[in-house]
This record gives C-alpha cells, sequence and structure tokens, in this order.
C-alpha cells in the first residue's frame, strides 16, 4: 500500500488495498492517465501509449505531429490547446481569454488525508491508515496553481481526489469550470450506470451501454436532487452482483453536479465530476484559492455487491461521524403520516402512550408544531411554538413524551421561509431572489439564503436555542423545495453566479455548527424524502429519510437502489397505514414490517387505530428489531434478487464474522401455477455451520450458499415476505 515516485520515469504509483492507479509526466509536465483497476506490483509501461498522427487532432510541438492532447489519457484536461473534449476546467483571464496550459511543477507526498476546508469528505482516524499525493501544476503565464490531490486508502479499494485552485499570479481568473476529477478510461466497453427518480420514487436503477458522445447526469436544482444522485459507475458488460469490473464514482457534495462520460472518435471514454459547470462561475481574486468538493472512486473486480459493500465500509467508518457514528439506532415513531398538520398534545401523547407500550423508543414531532402552521402555506421561519396547538409550550410535551419513556424528537425546516411568516415580514431580501423579477414559490415556501453570513447566523441561533430549552434527543432536518432565481441580496453583479455554491459551503457551516454543539442529538437529513441523500449531508448528519413513499412495494426498489452506494444504517425506513397515502395500495403489515426492518426501522402511522392483531405483530416486530438491529444496521450487505428485474426481491445481511446471518425474501404478486423456488444466500461462510434460530435445523453455509433454500410454497397471494435468520453453531 501506498504512494510511489518513480523519479527516473517519472511515474505515480498509487496502491490501495486491491488497486493501482498510475500516472506519467511527458515532455514538458503534461500529466498523463496510464491505469486504474486491479492492483500490479510494478507498472513497466506494458499498455505503453502509441502516438500516432491523427488527422484534426492539432499539435502542441511544431515539429511532433504525432503527439496531440487530444489522442491522450490525461489526468486534469484543458479546453483550447489540441484536446477537444470536455475539459476537466476552465478559467478566464482579465483580457476575455480562457486558455491555460498545465504543466507539472512538483509533488508532495504525505502520511493521512488532510481535510477539506469548509467541506464534508471522507477522513481517517489514524494517519497511517492513507497516504496522499498532491501534484501542483502551474500555467506559467497566468500563475495559476492547480493542486491536484489523491487519497489511497489501505483497508479499502478507494482513491478519492479533490482539486484546489490557487491564483498566484496579479490577474483576477474567474473559474468557469472546475471539475472534482476526471479519468481518461482507454476503451469504450462499459455500461453506464446510475441512480434516477423523482420525489416518491428515489434511487431507481438505470443501466445502458454506454454510446459515442457524452451521457451525463446532473443536477441543476440547488440540491444532489432525487433527480439523480451524484453516483454514477462505469461496468463492464455481464457484470452482476458477485462477479466483473467496476469503477464507481460518488461525488461528497449537495448540490448542483455533473457526472459525465464521454466516448471519443478513438473510442476513449473521458469521466468528468463534480460541481456543475452550467450556472457556475467564480471570481478567484490573486491570492484566493478554490477547493473543490471530493469524489470518492470505488474500484471492484467483484461486482456490484463488492462495490457497495466498499462504499458502506468506508462510509461507515470514514465519513459518518460523531457519537450515533457506531450507536444502534432507535425504533421511532413519526406522527407525520398519522395527523400531518392536525395535532394537538392529548393527539400526540395518545400516540406516545400507544408507541410505549409497542416497545418504540423515540416519538418524533413533525411539521405543525411552530409559528401557525396548519398547513404548508405558512411560517417557515418561525421557530417557535405553536401555543394554539400546544398551551402548555414544547418543552412540557417533550417532558411528557419522555415520561411515558420515550425519547423526543422534533422536526426543522430551518434552510426555508414562508411569504407568511414574521421572518420573512422582517427581512424579505433573505431569501435567494434576484432583483425585479418575481419570486418563484414551491410548496408555498421561499428558499432562505444561506450564502449570508447573518441567514446562517439566525439559522444556527434559532435551531440552537430549541434545542438548548427543549429536550430534544433527534432532530428531523427536511428542505422541500428546490432553488430558483438563484441570486443572493448581498453579493455583488459580478458574484452573483457564486450563490448556489456559497449557499452549500453555509450550509455545511450551519450543520457542522449545530451538530457539534449537540453532539448527543441524532440528526436525520431529510428533502422530501432522498432529495439530498448524498455522502455531503450524512458527513454531518449519520441518516437520512430514504424517501416519502412509505409503500412496502415502492420500497423494495427504493431501498436497492439507494443500497447501491449508502450504507443501510443511514436510510430512515417506516410501516405506514394501508391504503398506503402515496401509492394507495394495501400491503401486509408482515410485509410493511420486513421492508421497514431492512433499514432504521420507525413507524408511521396513528398507533391508537391498530386492532389487537395489529398491536400484536408490531410488538413482535418492535421486539425482533432490537435483537436483529446490529446486524442490520452494521452488518454487511448483499442483494440476492433484484426488483427491478422481477417480481421478487432478496437480500441477505451477514456480520463481519459470518457468525449471523439473515435473508429477507419478498413476492410482490402471486403467481399462478408458480414455479417452486429456492434462494441460494450469500455471506454466509461455506465452511460454517448455520442453526436455523427458532428451529432445531442445521444447515453448512455450503448447503445454503450452494443448494439453496427452500422458498415456502405457502407464501401464497400477493405481498408475501419471509425471513430466516440463521446463527452459526
Ligand atoms: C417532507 C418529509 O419528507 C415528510 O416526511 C414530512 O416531514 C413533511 N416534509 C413535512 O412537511
Amino acid at each position: 500500500m501506498g504512494i510511489r515516485f518513480d523519479g527516473k520515469n517519472r511515474t505515480f504509483h498509487l496502491q490501495g488495498k486491491d488497486t493501482s492507479y498510475v500516472m506519467e509526466i511527458v515532455r514538458d509536465g503534461y500529466l498523463l492517465h496510464l491505469y486504474w483497476g486491479r492492483k500490479i506490483n510494478e507498472y513497466h509501461h506494458s499498455n505503453k501509449i502509441q502516438l500516432l498522427d491523427r488527422g484534426f487532432s492539432g499539435n502542441p510541438y511544431k515539429d511532433d505531429r504525432t503527439f496531440s492532447l487530444d489522442t491522450l489519457p490525461q489526468e486534469y484536461p484543458q479546453y483550447g490547446n489540441t484536446d477537444y473534449r470536455k475539459p476537466a476546467y476552465q478559467v478566464q483571464l482579465e483580457n476575455g481569454s480562457t486558455i491555460t496550459d498545465l504543466r507539472y511543477c512538483s509533488h508532495t507526498i504525505v502520511k493521512g488525508k488532510p481535510s477539506l476546508k469548509g467541506l464534508p469528505a471522507t477522513y481517517v482516524q489514524n494517519e497511517n491508515d492513507a497516504e496522499t499525493l498532491e501534484i501542483v501544476m502551474v500555467d506559467q503565464l497566468t500563475g495559476l496553481e492547480v493542486i491536484l490531490s489523491y487519497t489511497v486508502f489501505e483497508q479499502f479499494n478507494v482513491i478519492t481526489r479533490n482539486v484546489r485552485f490557487s491564483n498566484k499570479g496579479s490577474d483576477t481568473l474567474r473559474l468557469l469550470r472546475a471539475l472534482s476529477l476526471c479519468i481518461d478510461f482507454r476503451d469504450a466497453d462499459f455500461e453506464f450506470l446510475h441512480l434516477y427518480g423523482a420525489h416518491n420514487n428515489e434511487g431507481q436503477l438505470e443501466r445502458k451501454p454506454l454510446r459515442r458522445g457524452i451521457q451525463s447526469i446532473e443536477s441543476t436544482r440547488g440540491a444532489s436532487s432525487h433527480q439523480y444522485n451524484p453516483f454514477m459507475a462505469l461496468v463492464r458488460k455481464g457484470t452482476n452482483e458477485t462477479t466483473g469490473e467496476v469503477y464507481a464514482f460518488n461525488f461528497v457534495y449537495s448540490g448542483n453536479f455533473l457526472a459525465q462520460a464521454e466516448v471519443d472518435q478513438f473510442k476513449n471514454t473521458r469521466v468528468t465530476m463534480g460541481i456543475n459547470p452550467f450556472d457556475f462561475n467564480w471570481k478567484l481574486e490573486p491570492g484566493e484559492e478554490f477547493q473543490t468538493p471530493e469524489v470518492v472512486m470505488v474500484y471492484s473486480a467483484d461486482g456490484l455487491g463488492d462495490m457497495s459493500r466498499t462504499f458502506h465500509n468506508l462510509y461507515r467508518t470514514c465519513l459518518l461521524r460523531g457519537k450515533w457514528k457506531e450507536r444502534e439506532r432507535p425504533i421511532l415513531v413519526n406522527n407525520w403520516e398519522a395527523t400531518y398538520f392536525d395535532f394537538n398534545s392529548e393527539k400526540i401523547l395518545d400516540i406516545a402512550k400507544a408507541a410505549k407500550e409497542l416497545g418504540i423508543e423515540l416519538f418524533v414531532l413533525d411539521d405543525g408544531w411552530f409559528g401557525k402552521r396548519n398547513n404548508d402555506k405558512t411560517s417557515l421561519g418561525d421557530w417557535f411554538v405553536d401555543r394554539e396547538k400546544l398551551p402548555e409550550g414544547l418543552d412540557h410535551l417533550a417532558e411528557n413524551v419522555k415520561e411515558l419513556g420515550l425519547e423526543f424528537g422534533l422536526w426543522f425546516e430551518p434552510e426555508m421561509i414562508s411569504v407568511d411568516s414574521e421572518l420573512y415580514r422582517s427581512h424579505p431580501d433573505w431569501c435567494l431572489h434576484v432583483p425585479n423579477r418575481p419570486r418563484s414559490e414551491s410548496r408555498n415556501q421561499l428558499v432562505l439564503d444561506l450564502s449570508r453570513k447573518d441567514v446562517c447566523e439566525e439559522i444556527i441561533n434559532r435551531v440552537s436555542h430549541i434545542l438548548k430549552t427543549v429536550p430534544v434527543s433527534y432532530v428531523k432536518w427536511d428542505m422541500n423545495r428546490h432553488m430558483t432565481e438563484v441570486g443572493s441580496a448581498s453579493l455583488p453583479a459580478d458574484r452573483q453566479r457564486e450563490t448556489a455554491h456559497r449557499y452549500m459551503l453555509g450550509l455545511y457551516r450551519v450543520m457542522d455548527t449545530i451538530t457539534s454543539a449537540f453532539p448527543d442529538v441524532l440528526f436525520e437529513s431529510c428533502s422530501g424524502g432522498g432529495g439530498r441523500f448524498d455522502p455531503g449531508i450524512l458527513y454531518y448528519m449519520p441518516q437520512t429519510w430514504t424517501s416519502d413513499n412509505t409503500d412496502a412495494v415502492s420500497r423494495l426498489k427504493i431501498q436497492y437502489g439507494t443500497s447501491m452506494v449508502y450504507p443501510i444504517v443511514t436510510m430512515g425506513a417506516h410501516v405506514s397505514a394501508v391504503p398506503n397515502h402515496q401509492v394507495n395500495r394495501i400491503t401486509s403489515l408482515d410485509m410493511r414490517g420486513a421492508v421497514a426492518m431492512s433499514g432504521n426501522l420507525g413507524y408511521e402511522l396513528d398507533l391508537t387505530k391498530l386492532s389487537a392483531i395489529e398491536q400484536e405483530i408490531v410488538k413482535q416486530q418492535v421486539a425482533r428489531y432490537k435483537e436483529i438491529r446490529n446486524l442490520i444496521q452494521f452488518g454487511d450487505f448483499y442483494r440476492l434478487l433484484s426488483p427491478f428485474e422481477g417480481n421478487e426481491t432478496a437480500w441477505v445481511f451477514a456480520n463481519q464474522d459470518q457468525t449471523e446471518v439473515m435473508a429477507f425474501y419478498f413476492s410482490v404478486l402471486a403467481e399462478p401455477a408458480s414455479p417452486l423456488k429456492y434462494l441460494k444466500l450469500m455471506g454466509v461462510d461455506v465452511k460454517k455451520k448455520y442453526q436455523l434460530i427458532g428451529t432445531d435445523h442445521v444447515y453448512g453455509g455450503d448447503e445454503l450458499a450452494y443448494v439453496g433454500l427452500s422458498i415456502p410454497a405457502e407464501l401464497n397471494g400477493d405481498f408475501q415476505s419471509y425471513i430466516w435468520h440463521f446463527r452459526e453453531i
């Protein structure tokens, strides 16, 4: 493991657990990409770059028609001096020119992983766990320095990358494009895999062969978004859960992004990822720096399952932080789908009482407790209790809930403002807006301008005041619209297009300040469900509400897709009432329970309305989840059957030493003349013997993996689920 520089051959060789990444400095300072993939001991140019005189690919050197940037695999390419593919960055000079020419200047190799100023990023606890290479590239004419940073992790097949722009010249520069990553593959035999979606339908998997030209996903919404997650992977044809090569990329950022693959004329593929250049323009004065967010790159030679487990392990150990990082998460009941805005303290306490009897541990008071919030038209920004609904105050209600033996949690939407609010009446210019234009509303609300320091301070103060005065042990941090009229009253005209990124920097500062000040509180992020399910937010808040869609069938796809990248412990999953409020479907309580138990279990329905039989089932689910939650939340996750490929879904949780294994099976619709089916498990140790808990049946791990389990034929009818729980004997 480590980073080696061969001064003679001017090559860098980065070695992770089972991966190698190789670069070379050629001629007078061009930095080329040579290899990324399965680990090799040493690199000797077996895949040497063959230079050819290619028509219409220009040449930086007069006397060499074979050398063109258009044909070379590069690390951080520019546009305008012979490469016609999309560049990694673009800078405008005071004279209007956008041509720069970066060349290698120097490099350093350090132990550990430096943090990124103002930005979330993966980290290491022990500096021997990683090594970081920083390559300084310089544009002689402007004095622009671009520092390319690469970290290799010892225990993971992971390389992280970020870039720092430093204006060491005397011109004011404008960054028009400042991506975090570029990687030029020397072929295009890949499929493009990503997660798309919509509100109520996040985490949908799409996988299509790469074609010529550009294929990209992006967000221009001011949030990472439900529509496209900031994740993409190039996978070899035929790659499945257990075999095949995967090159995956995840952007540690919560705002506008671009993730792109460009297949060029010679069938090379350029992958780029970073802040979306669309509507981005950053003024870099002499002496200033600009830090890009980081990209996490995962390589796997063993399919998508291994890729996901690498992301999961990395994020569980090197991204999540704080007290809750490794703590079992509480089983909660949330009143949103039970009451919406229509509640009072009696109703809340009735639900809490019922919850306590069922073994639930935390009550979460959702939207509607503040200002005059009886619907979604009013009061965002007015974070003081509505005395009409809760006459004795929030602290009193929280105390009452605690006296029942439950922890108390509270909903906020701190980044938003209603036009009908005291805050808006006193600060109409505190929202994102542009002069003399209407302010488009979405869910009747506007977005506070977090690029402003005063606005951030106000949010910190208001949220902190509640957390100091009310015994809150959990916060649900919601965000329910995307940005429009992106502009800030506090920025000059030539910095208006910095607003969206400055918002993110403000948001991260606010989240950092509040979460650090209240280390005991468990924070769950939410953006109408999974609209900001990204590693940037997870750095501050260690779990996310996966989707507003609580229908068990929809959730199979949503949770399966989300698990491609994000650990199970980060996914909120609730049992809700039927007919389901989002899709009107009626599913069994067993299936709803099994789906929600495959994440961080919670309930979101009026528990006072459960029948005696339903109460008994919920009681059993809660008791069972308490026994298995360590395995579910912190175990390894294996996907067996995909809901995107058929009527059935199955997955397995196994602890690290494979002494405990749980398999979940779901069947959506009943099939006539259904064949008898068998489920072959993953995650079992083929050398171990396992007992099926609750029975005296004992099976070899090899039998479970190679022969498979009979799926009970009596699972008849729609919306079935089945759980097997094994322990080594
Ligand atoms: C959107 C969230 O995703 C829901 O769970 C709920 O908290 C509502 N907002 C409240 O307005």
